[in-house]
Formats: C-alpha cells, sequence, structure tokens
C-alpha cells in the first residue's frame, strides 16, 4: 500500500512534468477532492400558474425537498419566511413598474430559495432569499451584493469580449429589520440556460465558446486586479470596524476608475461559509481582514483550536471528531501554524491578493439555450473571498474532470480512447464519448490558461501547489469532517518538504503513522464510493435530499438497502440514521 500511494504520488509529480499542469489531473493518495461541500444544484421545478398568481405562504417558505434522515431539522434550517408584499413593493419601485403579476419558484440551492417575478409592464426580477443555514447571513448577503456591484463596475468598460458578468443587482437589503423580514436581494433576469444542461452534449465550437468565456472571466479576476488584503469585499458604509482599504495603492491602472471604487468598496472579514455557519460563528476568532497569507493560515488554524475549546460537542454523532482525535487536531492545527510563514511562494505575485467567484460550476453559468455556448453571466457570488493568487487559481470547478473513465496523459497529448471501445454496446458508447469530451475540456483548459497567464504554469509549478489550494478549507472542515483530510495533506507536505522550504520540516509523522494513515485514507475512499453507489441508488441527491413527491418511492428503495448493508464490506454505518453528520448541519 505504501507503494500504491507512492505510485499515486508519482502520478501527481507527472502531471506537473509538461510545464505546468495542475494538481487536479489527480490527487495524492492522501488528498482527496474535497467532494462533501459541493452546494446542491438549483433544481429547477416548473409550476404550473395561472397569471397573477402567487404560491401561498409557506409553500413560499418551505423547501420542496425531503432529507432521508434528519427530514425535521432539515426543513427546519431551511424555513425561510418573509413578507412577500413588501417584496413586491421594492422589485416594483426598483423596476418602475406599477403591479407584479406571478411569482414562480425558480429553485433552491443550497443556501437559497429563488423566484421568478413578473409585472404588468413584462418586465421580470429574480429574487434570492437566503436560508439561515449558511450561518451569518447579513454578513454574506451585504459582501455578495457588493462582490457582484464591484466585479461589473470594475470591469464594465474594461472586459474582454467574452467576459461573462453577475447579473445587475436591483435592490437589496441584508437586515432582517427591514419590512422584507428577510434578507434579500433582487437581480435583474438573466436569460439563458444553466451549462449543466448543454455540457453533456455540445462539441466544437459551442464547447469552445464555454472555455473562451470561462477563461476570460479567470483571467479578469485572478491577473487583473490585486488588493491590499484578503478577506472579503464590502461597501464602504457597510464595512465593520478594521476594514482595509481596496488596493494597497489607488493610483493602480485605471487611474480613474481605480479611485472612484476605493472609495466605494473596502475589504472586510471573510464571507466563507465556513467561518461563519451556524454554531462556528459564535467563536471569537480574526475573520480578517489579513495582511497576507501565513496570517490567514494562521488564523484559520487559531479559529478551530478556539472552536474545539469553546463551541464544539465531540460527544455528538454528527461531528465526525472524536472525543479521540482531540490530540491529532491539535496536534495538526500546531502544524499549520508553525508551517504557514515557511510555505509562502518566493514570488509576490504568487501570494498576490486576488478575488475569484467562490463555486464555478455548471449550475451557476448561464449560456443561451442553442449555438456557441458563450456564459454570458455568472451567479451565486455568495461567500465570495480575496485570497493569496496561489490558493485561489485552481481549475473551475465546472472544467475539472476526476472520474477517471476517460484518464488524461500526464504528457499533455489527447485523452485516448478505449481499445475495447468499438466493441461496447452504443449506451456505453455514448457514456464514454461523454467522459472523453470532458476528459478533453480538461486537458484543454490547463494547456491554454498558462498561455494567456503564465504566473498559472509557476503556481502549478509548486511542489505543494495542491497544499495551497486546498489548505484553508481542510483547516476549516477539519473537526466537522474529521481530522483524515488534514492529516493527509501535512503528510503530504512533509514527504516533499525538501523541495518546498529551506529550513528544517516541522512536521514530524513516523512511518508507522504514515502507513496507517494510507490504510485508513484508502477505507475512507472506498466508502464515500459506496455512499455514492447508494445515493444513486436510492435516487436522493449528495445531501440525502429528494423532491417531495418522491420521497415515499425513495424511502422504501433506502430500507432495502439498508437491510442489504455489510458495515465492514462496505468500510463504514449506513450513511442515513437520525443524527448522521450532515455537512450543511455541523
Ligand atoms: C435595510 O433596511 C433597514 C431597515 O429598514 C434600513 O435601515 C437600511 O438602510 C436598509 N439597507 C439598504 C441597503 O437598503
Amino acid at each position: 500500500m505504501l507503494a500504491a500511494s507512492a505510485l499515486r504520488l508519482l502520478r501527481l509529480a507527472c502531471a506537473r512534468a509538461p510545464a505546468g499542469c495542475p494538481g487536479q489531473f489527480t490527487h495524492p493518495s492522501n488528498v482527496r477532492p474535497l467532494t462533501s461541500p459541493t452546494r446542491r444544484s438549483l433544481s429547477v421545478r416548473p409550476l404550473h400558474l395561472l397569471p397573477s398568481s402567487r404560491p401561498d405562504a409557506e409553500t413560499l417558505f418551505t423547501s420542496p425537498n425531503m432529507w432521508l434522515c434528519d427530514n425535521e431539522l432539515q426543513q427546519r434550517v431551511r424555513y425561510a419566511p418573509f413578507n412577500p408584499d413588501a417584496i413586491e413593493r421594492v422589485a416594483c419601485e426598483s423596476l418602475g413598474v406599477n403591479q407584479c403579476t406571478s411569482w414562480q419558484i425558480l429553485g433552491e440551492g443550497s443556501f437559497n430559495r429563488v423566484f421568478l417575478l413578473r409585472f404588468d409592464s413584462g418586465a421580470e426580477a429574480v429574487v434570492r432569499i437566503p436560508m439561515s443555514l449558511f450561518g451569518n447571513v447579513e454578513r454574506a448577503t451585504a459582501s455578495e451584493v457588493a462582490t457582484m456591484c464591484y466585479v461589473r463596475e470594475r470591469w464594465m468598460d474594461h472586459r474582454t469580449r467574452n467576459m461573462p458578468f453577475p447579473p445587475k443587482v436591483l435592490a437589496w437589503n441584508a437586515t432582517y429589520t427591514n419590512p422584507a423580514q428577510t434578507p434579500y436581494i433582487i437581480l435583474e433576469y438573466a436569460p439563458g440556460v444553466p451549462l449543466s444542461t448543454r455540457w453533456p452534449a455540445i462539441e466544437g465550437e459551442a464547447a469552445g465558446a464555454v472555455l473562451q468565456s470561462i477563461a476570460e472571466l479567470d483571467c479578469a479576476l485572478l491577473r487583473g486586479q490585486t488588493f491590499a488584503s484578503c478577506g472579503s469585499l464590502y461597501f464602504a458604509e457597510d464595512a465593520p470596524d478594521g476594514s482595509s482599504p481596496l488596493y494597497a495603492n489607488d493610483e493602480c491602472d485605471p487611474v480613474e476608475l481605480n479611485r472612484k471604487l476605493a472609495a466605494k468598496y473596502r475589504i472586510g472579514p471573510t464571507a466563507n461559509r465556513e467561518w461563519g455557519r451556524p454554531g462556528y460563528d459564535r467563536v471569537d476568532a480574526d475573520r480578517g481582514p489579513w495582511p497576507d497569507m501565513p496570517t490567514m493560515i494562521k488564523a484559520a488554524a487559531e479559529f478551530q483550536l478556539r472552536a474545539m475549546d469553546t463551541v464544539v460537542d465531540f460527544s455528538s454523532s454528527r461531528v465526525k471528531s472524536k472525543p479521540s482525535d482531540i490530540p491529532l487536531l491539535r496536534r495538526l492545527l500546531n502544524i499549520c501554524i508553525r508551517v504557514a510563514p515557511l510555505i509562502v511562494p518566493s514570488d509576490p505575485a504568487l501570494t498576490a491578493p486576488v478575488l475569484t467567484h467562490p463555486d464555478l460550476t455548471l449550475n451557476n453559468l448561464l449560456v443561451p439555450p442553442e449555438g456557441r455556448a458563450y456564459v454570458h453571466h455568472v451567479i451565486d457570488w455568495q461567500g465570495a473571498s480575496i485570497a493569496p493568487y496561489c490558493m485561489q487559481c485552481g481549475v473551475p470547478t465546472a472544467i475539472v474532470y476526476s472520474d477517471g473513465v476517460v484518464p488524461i496523459p500526464l504528457d499533455g497529448s489527447m485523452p485516448p480512447w478505449p481499445e475495447d471501445f468499438d466493441t461496447m454496446p452504443p449506451e456505453q458508447q455514448e457514456s464514454v464519448r461523454i467522459h472523453h469530451r470532458y476528459a478533453c475540456r480538461h486537458r484543454a483548459f490547463v494547456l491554454r490558461i498558462p498561455r494567456r497567464d503564465p504566473l498559472r504554469a509557476d503556481a502549478w509549478a509548486l511542489p505543494h501547489s495542491t497544499v495551497l489550494e486546498f489548505l484553508a478549507r481542510y483547516i476549516t472542515r477539519c473537526i466537522s469532517n474529521g481530522p483524515q483530510d488534514l492529516r493527509g495533506l501535512m503528510i503530504y507536505l512533509q514527504q516533499r518538504w525538501t523541495s518546498v522550504a529551506d529550513y528544517p520540516c516541522p512536521i514530524d509523522f513516523t512511518k508507522e503513522e504514515i502507513i496507517a494513515h494510507s490504510e485508513e485514507a484508502r477505507d475512507q475512499e472506498e466508502y464515500e464510493r459506496n455512499v455514492n453507489k447508494l445515493r444513486a441508488a436510492v435516487g436522493c441527491m449528495n445531501d440525502g435530499s429528494v423532491p417531495v413527491e418522491q420521497f415515499e418511492a425513495a424511502k422504501e428503495k433506502m430500507e432495502y438497502y439498508r437491510g442489504l448493508w455489510d458495515e465492514t464490506d462496505m468500510k463504514g454505518p449506513f450513511p442515513f440514521y437520525e443524527g448522521a453528520p450532515s455537512y450543511y448541519l455541523d
């Protein structure tokens, strides 16, 4: 098993060989791609409404889904009441129209409920109501609006042709005390369909347009503007005490515009959910703005150490870390504090604070329903933050292909077709064709981006680029998710320390500990694969939810599989039980 893990590490090293291919071709054995926190896609459910209608209040406030376990609690944290009349009034005012004629529930994402409002003039607008399970919804909303407005203002007159934009904010309020009784954002309706609906089928120029748009957004955000510190954006009047100016130097290009923006916006505490989710919001921590990368990493580790001492109930079945994990968690977090100043890349451009979209998934990219799929709008900027370039420059989620059905060659050549492709049944051929497309797109992106942005090749060529990409997330989830991911990352860093820093290695896992870790990590990976298969068989989302009308059937299937589940074979407990760990509840 050491051999297997060494092999995978080697694959990772090889993946970098052709000048700067990113770590996401494959992850080191003990660094797993962070799959659990994927946000739920906005499930669009058409509602058949008569014009001039509004669903009854409870329908507007309640989740259209049910959960296979902890249903009552899952629904309660998504219950989001508000005053619909007040929302209508604000929307009408912002559009200069007289009357709202209909509401349609567009869908529910992980943290927001989204409605489409139509008006007598024919105008349309989108209303986003955040759900309390995001945590610190007021701060997140204020920052999300400021981020969307900033991106539009900063690049409106300086954008490349195909750079997608956030939709325009028409009205908003981040408090629960306004007449609508909830934080809300009213947005211009952005026409188009989520890219997820076209991604498997499009080819050639239609798909090339997607890569082009994403690359333009990516380069504008990551290379177009650096900031004075790490944190999240706020309007100056909302920015809390201790906020930082926007830019280190107001005279940066374009000077006139940047002076104006520097007066209007500031950098405040991070709006990243991990720092404000329910429970953790009560931890007294330094949430930024942080002047530099080591301060940010150190603050994250101290935040978790403080959480251990104050808010975390290690006896709760929802917390994956057990009381026996406490010494390991402390050891890991203290290691993070020690390595923070030692893993900073020497090129200052690699640590310059930059803004990115927090979650560039296929569902957040809106494209025309047919033709070339240039992305016109990028939605859902909730939790966007400014952080060092080398921690923000991974391959966007929409592009990452990690299923491995079709391998991406490490030498940069085209992904091969399986040798037995011609003899496969037609359905299997069709599925392989889709995987092949995804693999080609990932390859095309990582080959093209460094041509536009040579700094990307430098970042991807760092021996610890994967560590930099995942570190903040793994630290802030290490109690809730269990210490294994962070331990994997630290072992990975230890194994290549001599090429990272010219300083004695502060990470001291023994050979035995590393072997034990590899075994545990392998079991955990297998368990997760089994759970994913179970979810697919039951037909639920990765948070264990199903649409109300499918609940009874899904529950029946779940009970059937519960009877078949063998904890030893499956490498862990049947995942659906009351009190089970849930990304959303802890
Ligand atoms: C939000 O509502 C509160 C209370 O009505 C008000 O004081 C505040 O100015 C509003 N904020 C914005 C951005 O409109």
